[in-house]
C-alpha cells in the first residue's frame, strides 16, 4: 500500500528537509515546507484527497485512533490530508521558529475571521477594532456579534492612546489589519504588544497585504494571524481561503469551533492553494518591487494628489513598516487630482489592469473603492469611512513594472 501523507509520513515542519536542515529560505519554505518528502504513489505532487469520510480497519482502529495513539482523518469536516498539508506550509511560512506556529484552514478569509471572533469572545466580552479595515470585518462586528451580546470599540488605525483610551476590564481581544485596507497603515506591533500584553488581551492581526513574506506578526508577540488565502496566498484569482495561524493551543480550539460552524476548505481549493503558494515567494519579490516602482511613478505625477503606500517616506508609517517589514506590498492605494467621475474616466482609460475587486493575484486590479465596496453609500457616508471619490486601489500583479506605468501614464496624461 502506498504510504498516505497523513498517517505515515512525518510533516516536514516536524522533521527537516533532507538530513538534519529545515529550509530557512522563504522560497525553499515555499516550495517544501509542510510536505513529506516521500508522497502517496511516489508523485511529486501532494494528491487531492477527494473523501468527505475515512475508514477504520477494526473497532480497535478505532479505539487507537480516539486515544491518540494514531493520527489519522476520520470526518472531512475535522481534517482532510490536501488541507492538512496546506496548514503545515502554511504554519511554516508564519512561524517565528520550528513546531512553533499551527494553522486552521478555513473555506475563506472572512470565515477565517468569523471563527476567530466567534470562539474567543463569549457574550458580555469586548473587542478594540481598527477602523481601516475590510469593510466586511467591520460589518459582522457592528452587526451579528453585537447581536451576540459582544460589545466593541472602533479606534483609528495607529492612534495607541486611543486603543489603551478603549480597553476596558472585559477587553478580550484587539483586531487590525496591517497593513491596513485601503490607507496601507503599518501597525507598531511592539507597541500593541506593550500595551496589551500585560491586561492579557489577544492580539488578532489580518495579515492578509502583508503576508508572512513581509510580516510575521507571531514574531512580535501577536496571538493570532489571518489571512485571506485568497489573495497573496493563492495568487491566481482562482479560489477562495482563509487560514488562522498561532500557537498549537489556541488553534485546536479554533478547529474545535471550526467542527461546529462548518466552514471547511475543500480539497479542491486546498490542492490549488498549495500549488499557488509553491511560487508563492517569486511572486511577492515581482510584486513587491512594481508596488514600489508604481508607487514612485505615481507620486511624482501631477495629476496624482497623494499616493498611500507604506515603503514611500511620505507614508505616515514609512519607518514602522521599514523596521517590520521585508517588502511593502503589492498594493498602492492614491487619490487623482480630481472628483468621482475623473476619477472613473481615468480607469476606464486603464488597458492593463482588470476592473475588479479583490488583490494579490497575478493579474494587475483597479478599483475606486466609492463605486466598488462602498458603492451603496452616500458621499458623505463614504467620508465618515474614510473613503474618498477620488480614491483608486491598484493591486499590482506580476506584470511588467514598465508595461504598468506605461499604461497609467497613458491613462493620467489623456
Ligand atoms: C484584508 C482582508 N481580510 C479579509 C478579507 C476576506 O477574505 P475572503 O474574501 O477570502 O473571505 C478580505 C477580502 O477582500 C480582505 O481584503
Amino acid at each position: 500500500m502506498p504510504p498516505t501523507p497523513n498517517e505515515a509520513q512525518p510533516r516536514l515542519t516536524d522533521v527537516p528537509l533532507g538530513e538534519n536542515a529545515r529550509p530557512t529560505g522563504d522560497s525553499t519554505a515555499a516550495v517544501h515546507a509542510g510536505e513529506p518528502r516521500q508522497r502517496a504513489y511516489h508523485a511529486i505532487t501532494t494528491p487531492i484527497a477527494a473523501s468527505a469520510t475515512y475508514t477504520f480497519a477494526d473497532t480497535a482502529a478505532l479505539i487507537d485512533y480516539h486515544e491518540g495513539r494514531i493520527e489519522r482523518e476520520e470526518y472531512g469536516r475535522y481534517g482532510n490530508p490536501t488541507t492538512r498539508t496546506v496548514e503545515a506550509k502554511l504554519a511554516a511560512l508564519e512561524a517565528d521558529g520550528p513546531g512553533t506556529a499551527a494553522a486552521l484552514l478555513c473555506s475563506c478569509g472572512m470565515n477565517a475571521i468569523t471563527t476567530v471572533l466567534l470562539a474567543m469572545l463569549p457574550s458580555g466580552s469586548h473587542l478594540v477594532l481598527t477602523d481601516d479595515c475590510y469593510r466586511r470585518t467591520r460589518q459582522f462586528v457592528r452587526t451579528l456579534l453585537v447581536r451576540l451580546g459582544v460589545q466593541h470599540t472602533v479606534v483609528p488605525a495607529c492612534d495607541y492612546d486611543a486603543i489603551a483610551a478603549a480597553i476596558r476590564p472585559e477587553t478580550r481581544l484587539i483586531v487590525s489589519e496591517s497593513p491596513t485596507n485601503p490607507y496601507l497603515r503599518v501597525l507598531d506591533l511592539p507597541h500593541l504588544v506593550a500595551l496589551t500584553k500585560p491586561r492579557r488581551i489577544k492580539i488578532l492581526i489580518d495579515a492578509t497585504f502583508a503576508t508572512p513574506y513581509n510580516l510575521r506578526p507571531l514574531e512580535y508577540g501577536v496571538d493570532l494571524v489571518v489571512h485571506s488565502a485568497t489573495k497573496y496566498l493563492g495568487g491566481h484569482n482562482d479560489l477562495l481561503a482563509g487560514a488562522v495561524i498561532g500557537k498549537a493551543q489556541i488553534i485546536a480550539a479554533l478547529r474545535e469551533a471550526q467542527g461546529m460552524l462548518g466552514g471547511i476548505c475543500d480539497p479542491h481549493s486546498a490542492y490549488l492553494l498549495l500549488r499557488g503558494l509553491k511560487t508563492f515567494a517569486l511572486r511577492m519579490e515581482r510584486q513587491n518591487a512594481n508596488g514600489l516602482a508604481i508607487a514612485s511613478f505615481l507620486e511624482e505625477h501631477p495629476r496624482v494628489a497623494r499616493v498611500y503606500y507604506p515603503g514611500l517616506p511620505s507614508h505616515p508609517d514609512y519607518a514602522v513598516a521599514a523596521a517590520q517589514m521585508r517588502g511593502w506590498g503589492g498594493v498602492v492605494s492614491f487619490e487623482l487630482d480630481g472628483d468621482l467621475e475623473t476619477t472613473s474616466r481615468f480607469i476606464d482609460r486603464l488597458r492593463l489592469p482588470y476592473i475588479a475587486p479583490s488583490l494579490g493575484g497575478v493579474e494587475s486590479l483597479v478599483e475606486q473603492p466609492a463605486l466598488m465596496s462602498y458603492y451603496e453609500l452616500t458621499t458623505e457616508e463614504r467620508l465618515e469611512l474614510g473613503i474618498r471619490n477620488n480614491l483608486v486601489r491598484l493591486s499590482c500583479g506580476i506584470e511588467d513594472a514598465t508595461d504598468i506605468i506605461d499604461d497609467l501614464s497613458q491613462a493620467l496624461n489623456t
